[in-house]
Formats: structure tokens, sequence, C-alpha cells
């Protein structure tokens, strides 16, 4: 048994882009294989993509934290807030989830990306103003898309992101203890509480006021489940497309010849966004799932009570899936990749964080065609959270 605390290889500042090598080891000579993560908590670690995709669609896998031994991101994780579907079973999860769909539909999404547009241009018109030639990417550009993304989908006012940008980052930073979480939690809850509110007396075009009236009012979801739906939607808007945005931006940056085809013919941006997503998986920490029953995976039986944790970014290099699947090949057919997940659980916000993606690469490569980075990638920080990414970018042009 080898012992990773807290997790499994991080991913290394160098190559920075690629999964720990010892992944590609694993998915060829031992694709089931017990890890430890902390304390005596030692869940299989699954690495093939046809042993990650058969796991993610078998109920006979629970997503529920509550279990016995759930292998969990963190040995003490805080009790799971009424609302986080993501961390449920159906009934629940399909109850709560379900209040959702209108708001995540591909044509809802669309209807978005004029939005998204304008919001882009204003990021990078503040970017470059008054002769500016240099900028935190991060600060400037992509966190504030998402951001005001989310913001806007849901009704929260982002005047206050400082404030909930912080909780977000609370909640999925690796060295949250408990009592941090529980505070990031509560400041959140109340926060988004008191808004809910007042959108249920004075409704406006967005989520949470859909939420209000027409799920919170007939009785559907409870208040607490209300607040904890929007919570999540808060979170996962943020810490996910905000760490992808500036890794895209150095893949492409250090594959001149892949950025030169997208300049010359900008329709292969939509697949170029699948093989970023492939080839970052930026979900790197493992989705986390128990044996409810003894289960058959890869020749290995897993029994009832173990974890297991789902390695998307092995899973999305594996050979037998993509060929060649170390090389970042923006005309390669991605179709199929797990960067969002699969099964019951797979990414809710996947068309959003794909409008935002393809809206926001292409302007920022069209706007500042000499973009550069200005440090080199092994002098960046990286982001200690559940989501691979970066703390700071910062470019010239
Ligand atoms: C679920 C990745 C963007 C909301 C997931 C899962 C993955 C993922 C891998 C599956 C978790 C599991 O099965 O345990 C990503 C990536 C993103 C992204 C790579 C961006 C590049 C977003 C955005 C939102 C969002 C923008 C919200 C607006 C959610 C929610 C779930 C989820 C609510 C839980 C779904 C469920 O349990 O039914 N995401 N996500 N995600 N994501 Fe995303």
């Amino acid at each position: 048994m080898t012992t990773h605390p807290p997790h499994p290889p991080l991913p290394t500042l160098r190559p920075l882009l690629d999964p720990s090598p010892e992944y590609a080891k694993w998915r060829s000579e031992e694709p089931i294989r017990r890890v430890t993560i902390w304390g005596d908590n030692s869940p299989w670690l699954i690495t093939r993509h046809e042993d990650a995709r058969a796991v993610l669609a078998d109920p006979r896998f629970s997503a529920d934290a509550t279990h016995d031994g759930f292998p969990g991101f963190r040995p003490q994780s805080p009790p799971r807030a009424p609302g986080q579907f993501f961390m449920m079973d159906p009934p629940d999860h399909t109850r709560l989830r379900r209040v959702l769909i209108p708001d995540f539909t591909f044509r809802r999404i669309e209807q978005l990306r004029p939005a998204l547009a304008r919001i882009c241009g204003e990021l990078l018109g503040a970017m470059t103003a008054d002769g500016a030639t240099t900028a935190d990417l991060v600060k400037a550009y992509a966190l504030p898309l998402p951001s005001l993304a989310i913001c806007e989908l849901l009704g929260v006012p982002y005047e206050d992101h400082d404030f909930f940008q912080r909780q977000a980052n609370a909640f999925s930073s690796l060295s949250s203890g408990p009592k941090e979480m529980m505070a990031a939690r509560k400041a959140l809850h109340t926060y988004l509480g008191e808004l809910l509110d007042r959108r249920a007396r004075e409704p406006a075009d967005d989520l949470l006021s859909r939420l209000a009236r027409d799920r919170v009012a007939t009785g559907e979801v409870s208040v607490p489940e209300a607040v904890g739906i929007a919570s999540l939607l808060l979170v996962a808007g943020h810490e996910t497309t905000a760490n992808m945005f500036p890794l895209a931006v150095v893949a492409l940056l250090r594959h001149p010849a892949q950025l030169a085809a997208l300049r010359a013919e900008p329709g292969l941006w939509p697949g170029a966004v699948e093989e970023l997503l492939r080839h970052l998986t930026v979900a790197h920490s493992g989705l986390r799932r128990i044996a409810t029953e003894d289960v058959e995976v890869a020749g290995v039986r897993v029994r009832a009570g173990e974890g297991v944790l789902v390695a998307l970014q092995a899973a999305n290099r594996d050979p037998s899936a993509f060929t060649d699947p170390d090389t970042l090949d923006v005309r390669r057919d991605a179709a199929g990749h797990l960067a969002f997940g699969h099964g019951l659980h797979q990414c809710i916000g996947q068309s959003l964080a794909r409008a935002e993606l393809q809206v926001g690469l292409p302007a920022l490569f069209d706007r500042l065609p000499g973009l550069r980075l200005t440090v080199p990638p092994e002098d960046f920080t990286l982001t200690m959270t559940t989501v691979h990414g970066v703390r700071s970018l910062p470019v010239g042009w």
C-alpha cells in the first residue's frame, strides 16, 4: 500500500499541465489499486477510462458523504448542509438537481452568450486601459469572467464578489479545517438566505427569484435547501472555470502551432475547448464514491463499505480512449472525455463552462495578439484546492 497524504499525487509544478507520471504507470500496471488518503482511509484508485465510466455510472457506488468511511477530501469535513446535492444519492439528489435543469439547458445558456461577450469586452477594456501592457490574468479576467457570469445567472450582486470569492475559496481549499469551512458556510448561507428572502418579496428575472417563487413557495424545496443549492452553484461556478481558464491560456501559449491553427481557423475553437478540458482535467482530486454492495472493478472485488477515487486526469490520458493522449491537439475529437465527470452527477454547469471558455478564450487572443507569459511556469503558485489551477498568471502583450 502506498501513502500519499493527503491525496494521490497532486499535479507537479513542472511540467504543470500534465498529471503526475505515477498515473500512467498505475493505469497500465495496476489500474485499480489502494491508496491512503488520510488516517486509515484507503480507497481504491481507478485510473482507466473504461473503469472510470463504469464506476461513475453504477448506482452501487454512492456519492453520499454521510456513509461511514466515505473517502472525503479531508479527515474531518463539516456535516453535509441541506441542498448540497453533489454529495447525495437519489431520490434526494434527483429532486434537488431537477430544480436547476431549466436554468442550465443548452438553450438557456446559449442565450447568455451575448452577455458573456459583453463581459469579456468590458474586462479586456479595463485590462488594457491607460496603455497598460501587463496584468495578472487571473485577477483581471479569469476570475471575474465566471464570477460575473454566475452572478448574472443567480441574481447575486457582483459588488459583493470579494466577500463570496473568499468564502468559495475557503470551501475548496485543501488546507481549510472544519472550523474555517463552517465559518465560510455560515457567512455564505446567511448572505444567500437574506438575498433569497429579498427575491421572494421583489422577484427579478434570475435563478434565485425562480427558486423562491417556483420551488420554495410551492413547498418543493425548503428554504435551507434553496440556500444550499445557491451556495453550491456560487462555489462551483467560481472554483472551476476560474482555474481552467489560466491553464488553458498557458497550454496554448506553450503550443504556438496549436494557437496559430486556432487563429487561422476560428471554427476550431469549440473542439479546442473540449481538448483543453480533456488535456488539463482541472478536477484533479478524484471523484469520490463508496460501494454499497460488493462490485467487481477491473478484476478486483470492491467490497461494500470500501471507497473509490476516480482519477479523471488519468482516465482522460488513457491511450485506449484517446490516441496519443499526452499530445494537445486542437483538431482532435475529444468527445467522451470525463473532465465534467459522468453519470448522475455529471457537471450541471458544463454548458455554462463551455460557453465561458468558447467566448472568453478567443476574445482574449483576438484582442491581445502579442499575449505572453512574463514569468516562467516554474514560478507559478498552484492553487491548493480540490481543483487544479494557478493563483495568479502574470502576462504582458
Ligand atoms: C459537478 C467539473 C464548471 C456546477 C461536477 C463534476 C465535475 C465537474 C468533474 C462531477 C462531480 C462528481 O461526479 O462527483 C467541472 C469543470 C468545470 C465546471 C471542469 C469548468 C471547467 C461548473 C460550473 C458550475 C458547476 C460553471 C455552476 C454553475 C456543478 C455542480 C455539480 C458539478 C452543481 C454537482 C452535480 C451533481 O452532483 O449532480 N463538475 N465543473 N460546474 N458541477 Fe461542475
